[in-house]
């Protein structure tokens, strides 16, 4: 197996090879003055099982990962796999309104045009897999997120919303640990309202578990109610760390205690690792 690095997961991309002790192969992608993408495998062929490592956020990322298909297969790849740590436009994953894409479909299809095999991390929809016709599998970050924080006194996991339940009960079954939900109003794109939680949460440390944060908005209303409801300890984790509009300044700026995220999007707070868990997949 050979695993090439594209420029969104490179780190994520070696720690995948060393664990897999297979060959790691850096796609070296560059811009054109204009801002085109070029890229290039410096190698005279690719021939085994590929697997390209590489987001599909933000668009830039997404078209060096059609450009690294093409120059994969170029190069004689047996399969193609792709890992897609963090798989943009999930969230539009229907038309929601007349005149609206079905984003997540045009994207799926456009990239099964050249792969045997996708595997994505906490996908927004699963179902988005459906629109690939070769097999596709989404991995749960609970386990890395839950081994991350066995050690840290959390005594109570919280989803910032009732649809979020099942990451976070995934994360406190895995501790050991009760998890609950807080109640979300959205107001607008980047506020968010969130009502008190029902349990006690006084005195507790908590840590609250989302797939994403994107503006910080959802989680800095969720880190004020419980302080207002008396938390001792108020920890979050995430498995995407999109942070758009210097939400890491305004979230380390709010009263939690750690922020940290996975590395399906390489940052300065992705220190969970997924690539156990996507080794085992692609052993499998
Ligand atoms: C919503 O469904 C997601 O799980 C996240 O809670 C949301 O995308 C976070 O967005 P933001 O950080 O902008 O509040």
């Amino acid at each position: 197996m050979i695993i090439v690095g594209g420029s969104s997961s490179r780190d994520l991309a070696k720690e995948l090879a060393a664990i897999l002790q297979c060959t790691y192969v850096q796609a070296a992608t560059t811009r054109f003055p204009d801002g085109e993408c070029y890229t290039r495998i410096d190698h005279k062929e690719l021939d085994d099982d590929v697997v390209i490592v590489q987001n599909t956020y933000p668009d830039g990322n997404m078209i060096e990962m059609f450009l690294l298909q093409d120059a994969v297969r170029r190069l004689g790849a047996k399969t193609i796999t792709l890992v897609i740590p963090y798989f943009g436009y999930a969230r539009q994953d229907r038309v929601f309104k007349p005149g609206e894409p079905e984003s997540a479909r045009v994207v799926a299809e456009h990239l099964d045009m050249v792969c045997d095999r996708v595997i994505t991390v906490d996908i927004h929809k699963e179902d988005v897999l459906k629109y690939f016709k070769c097999p596709g599998e989404d991995l749960k970050a609970a386990g890395a997120i839950a081994e991350y924080f066995m050690d840290k006194n959390i005594d109570l996991v919280l989803s910032p919303d009732i649809g979020a339940i099942g990451r976070a009960k995934s994360v406190a079954e895995k501790m050991g640990l009760k998890s609950d939900h807080l109640t979300k109003v959205r107001l607008s794109g980047s506020e968010v309202k969130i009502s008190p939680a029902n349990m006690d949460c006084a005195g507790k440390n908590i840590l609250i578990v989302d797939d994403m944060i994107s503006t910080g908005g959802t989680i800095i209303a969720a880190v004020h109610a419980l302080r207002e409801a008396g938390a001792s300890g108020v920890s979050v984790a995430c498995t995407h760390g999109v942070f758009v509009d210097n939400a890491v300044e305004r979230l380390t700026g709010s009263s939690l205690d750690t922020l940290l995220c996975c590395n399906t999007l390489e940052n300065e707070l992705s220190h969970i690792s997924v690539a156990p868990i996507i080794a085992d997949a692609l052993k499998r």
